[in-house]
């Protein structure tokens, strides 16, 4: 691991600093291209390069210091099936042009350099003028301009700030090698995903570059030279996709219709989650959720670390300590609870072990050089008892895969929820890389190659197999499976979380950026260990970060072994009260986060954004980390700072209000709120509905709870509220139901319409209940359900002393409206 900024340490990275042009080649001048369908491809004697709109808003580069393409393949690529491109191309002798609906790509043949702008003629991307694309023996790269107004974001799981060119323009250089990074600080480079995928915003208008090269890259954003963004890879194709937005949201959700996005999570899995390293021996299982239980905290799951395992080995029980996981697991499920359970791509190397010799059987195995199977120490070296290597799956070996997934029978057939893919690195006890040595030997589907082209997606590949596994085990059920490592396109198969972080403030503020980042890379079901990770972290630092956690779209609490009890009740009753209360919130606004997490699964834009996904015109949004929106109506604002008495909010422009007390404030200014250890400040969009529901203990117990739909009145404005059975795969084939929601105000009055029920599920028998925040001075005279009054308080409706009206209903699925009048 090195540090961001200052790099000393990390493989390949010296060469890149110091050869950063010296020594390199330029690819020089082209002569005139041939067309090829919607794309031109031009030759020399130094390589080839082909320029193609794949759709009207998405060019693909693709060059190659070769004298031809290598295979048209891809792990992160979904689907290449994204709209007409419809381009008209012209070739000069000079410069010839590739023109769609909305780009216009201007290639100049000699030196050769790619310019493009947008249909208005705004420039959004142009190599720079000096260097444009080069290599250097195997290694790619190319430079682009960087305007001191382009802001730059995304780049996956990275410390360091939002916005990638640092806080002082000084720019950072990032480095994407899937590593194992226990303990790491908030500078450290580079962490446990690789997604080489970036955003750049300029003056509102922005586009995405999505790098799609295994190998390890590297990004630098204006840090080599402040007016320079570089990016490339140590072997492979320069290959990579420009994709126009102009909005940002626009840009994620075509870069997801690239790649995938994440697939509806099952309704459990957006429940808290407590997890330890680890749980164990079953009475202590049994005692944890005994108390979350009987001190009414909410909860969905509970997780098994490594200490379930039979000497650390994968696809065993430690019979010792669970004799019976089956019968367990049911009792657990009986009070509303779902276990996951950790499974590491490292069996143990032992003949005539079931998984061993299968795997050997179906030549799943990474192999050596010279062909026989690798081996190498990770946890199963570790055990107290009969110490041994491991093997590691071949996962790009589609049968390596389908035998990984044929495994996962040994986990649904004792009932566990979800799989835990952790190590996928993948990471080996071998100093002072941590990881398989380098040349070993991949299928890579059918065109065989070593850990420098394989090792950026063998966790990518890893949480592929598990989840196709547990969708064959389970064809009907929602598979849920969480990864430390991944690549970009990940996000079709694996919740992540960011790994070993570090029980302090420091990483408590770094969480929000990196998961943003995140988000903004495609990987929306995301989520860091609350509290820390390594050491131990103070009572406060703890209710912080549940506070902070409520909105993490994956919320789990995690320790490493050997640390002081880490539950939601281990700090003393004041913080055990906060706590529940945190937790409580997450229960009682699941409505909302599941239409949020619904609407990342269709579009791709994640539930957690940065303020500057939703207000890309405000220079104030830029670069604000420390708060984010969930949705895009909720603006968060976590304490972050021990012993804070205060901190300061930025309301972008409209008005909002204050989630906790219904009070209107004005936006496009800066707020100071007080806060005690209390607060969680929250405040809602003028305009939003916020979908909520009664506090529950688990998701088991939503059926029947009433919804209850907070209404934040503007002049007007409408959302979509997405609800389905939260388990089955069955809303696949419009099982689910969706409506509209309309308010407007008007004269003094507020109406509410709701739109008649689409989709062909409904929940069980519930009440409805609308809570209107009453603009009015006065309480309301009458409300009127379509043309018939409503019975005046104590009856139909009531005033509350929050100043919202309550109106209850019986949830009908029809269409209705409601007006309230003053
Ligand atoms: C790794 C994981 C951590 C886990 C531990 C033991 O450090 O990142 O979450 O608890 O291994 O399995």
């Amino acid at each position: 691991m090195r540090r961001l900024v200052t790099p000393v340490l990390a493989l390949g990275w010296l060469f890149w600093a110091t050869a950063a042009h010296a020594g390199w080649d330029s690819l020089g001048a082209m002569p005139a291209p041939e067309r090829q369908g919607d794309a031109l491809v031009f030759k020399n004697a130094q390589g080839i390069v082909s320029v193609q709109a794949v759709a009207s808003d998405i060019v693909r580069v693709r060059f190659s210091p070769t004298t031809a393409f290598g295979r048209d393949h891809s792990y992160a690529v979904a689907s290449r099936d994204l709209g007409p491109a419809e381009a008209r191309i012209e070739v000069g002798a000079a410069r010839s042009s590739l023109k769609t609906a909305a780009l216009d790509v201007s290639i100049r043949h000699d030196p050769f350099r790619i310019a493009v702008r947008d249909a208005a003629g705004h420039p959004i991307d142009e190599d720079d003028p000096e260097r444009g694309i080069g290599f250097a023996g195997t290694q790619v790269k190319v430079w682009k301009k960087l305007s001191p107004d382009q802001y730059v974001y995304g780049l996956g799981e990275k410390n360091g700030r939002l916005s990638k060119r640092g806080p002082h323009w000084g720019g950072a250089t990032y480095v994407m090698w899937t590593t194992d990074a226990y303990d790491y600080a908030d500078d450290t480079d580079p962490l446990y995903v690789s997604i080489p995928f970036y955003m750049v915003l300029r003056q509102g208008r922005a586009h995405g570059v999505f790098l799609d090269n295994t190998h390890r890259s590297v990004f630098d954003v204006g840090h080599e030279s402040t007016d320079r963004l570089a990016f490339g890879a140590e072997d492979g194709e320069l290959d990579y996709y420009l994709i126009y937005g102009p909005e940002p949201k626009r840009v994620i959700d075509r870069y997801t219709a690239l790649t995938g996005r994440m697939p509806l999570p099952p309704r459990w899995s957006l429940g808290f989650h407590q997890c330890r390293y680890s749980y164990y021996p079953e009475s202590k299982v049994r005692f944890i959720a005994d108390n979350f239980r009987e001190r009414r905290i909410p909860a969905d799951v509970i997780w098994l670390d490594i200490h379930y395992l039979e000497g650390y080995n994968p696809f065993t029980w430690d019979k010792q300590r669970f004799p019976d996981p089956k019968q367990m697991i049911a009792d657990l499920r009986g009070r509303g609870f779902r276990l996951v359970t950790i499974v590491d791509p490292h069996p143990k190397q032992q003949p005539g072990s079931w998984v061993y010799d299968s795997g050997l059987k179906a030549d799943a195995f990474v192999k050596n050089p010279d062909g026989s199977v690798h081996a190498a120490p990770v946890w199963p070296s570790n055990a107290e008892q009969d110490p041994g290597p491991s093997v590691f799956p071949d996962f790009s070996k589609p049968a390596g895969r389908d035998w990984w997934g044929s495994l996962m029978k040994f986990y649904t057939d004792d009932g566990v929820a979800g799989i835990w893919n952790d190590m996928n690195e993948p990471a080996v006890f071998v100093d002072p890389f941590h990881t398989m040595d380098l040349d070993v030997r991949f299928d890579n589907e059918g065109q065989p190659s070593d850990g420098r082209e394989l090792h950026n997606v063998y966790g990518l590949l890893n949480t592929r197999a598990s989840f196709e596994g547990l969708l064959k085990q389970r064809p009907d059920q929602r598979p849920f499976v969480l990864t430390r490592a991944t690549f970009a396109g990940g996000q079709r198969y694996a919740a992540v979380w960011p790994g070993d972080n570090q029980a302090d403030w420091g990483a408590l503020r770094a969480s929000l950026p990196m998961l943003m980042g995140l988000g903004l890379s495609g990987v929306s079901f995301v989520g860091s260990d609350i509290g820390g990770f390594a050491k131990a972290p103070t009572a406060e630092l703890v209710t912080r970060w549940m506070q902070a956690g409520v909105f993490y779209p994956f919320m789990r609490m995690h320790t490493e072994v050997g640390s002081p009890d880490q539950e939601p009740w281990s700090y003393g009753t004041r913080h055990e009260a906060i706590n529940r209360r945190a937790i409580e919130l997450r229960y009682e606004l699941l409505p909302h986060i599941y239409n949020a997490m619904h609407e990342a699964s269709g579009t791709g834009v994640p539930a957690l954004r940065p303020l500057m996904l939703e207000y890309p015109e405000d220079p104030r949004t830029l670069q604000i980390q420390d708060q984010f929106l969930f949705g895009a109506d909720l603006l968060v604002a976590p304490v972050l700072h021990q012993e804070a008495a205060q901190r300061s909010v930025y309301l972008p422009q409209g008005d909002w209000y204050d989630f906790w007390t219904g009070r209107r404030l004005s936006g496009d200014t800066t707020h100071r709120v007080a806060v005690s250890l209390e607060s969680l400040p929250i405040f809602v969009r003028a305009g939003a509905f916020v979908f909520r529901q009664p506090v529950v203990q688990h998701t088991g117990e939503m059926p029947g709870q009433p919804l209850i739909v907070d209404v934040y009145p503007a002049a007007s404005s409408e959302a979509r509220l997405y609800e389905d059975d939260g388990e089955s795969r069955d809303y696949l084939k419009g099982v689910s139901l969706t409506r509209r929601f309309v308010q407007k105000r008007a004269g003094g009055a507020v109406s509410i319409a709701v739109g008649a029920a689409e989709g062909a599920w409904r929940p069980s028998a519930r009440e409805l209940r609308l809570r209107v925040a009453w603009p009015g001075p006065a309480a309301p005279r009458r409300v009127r359900l379509g043309s018939l009054p409503l019975p005046a308080p104590p009856g139909g409706w009531a005033p509350g002393p929050d100043g919202f009206v309550t109106v209850q209903l019986s949830d009908r699925f029809d269409a209705f409206e409601l007006t309230i009048e003053p």
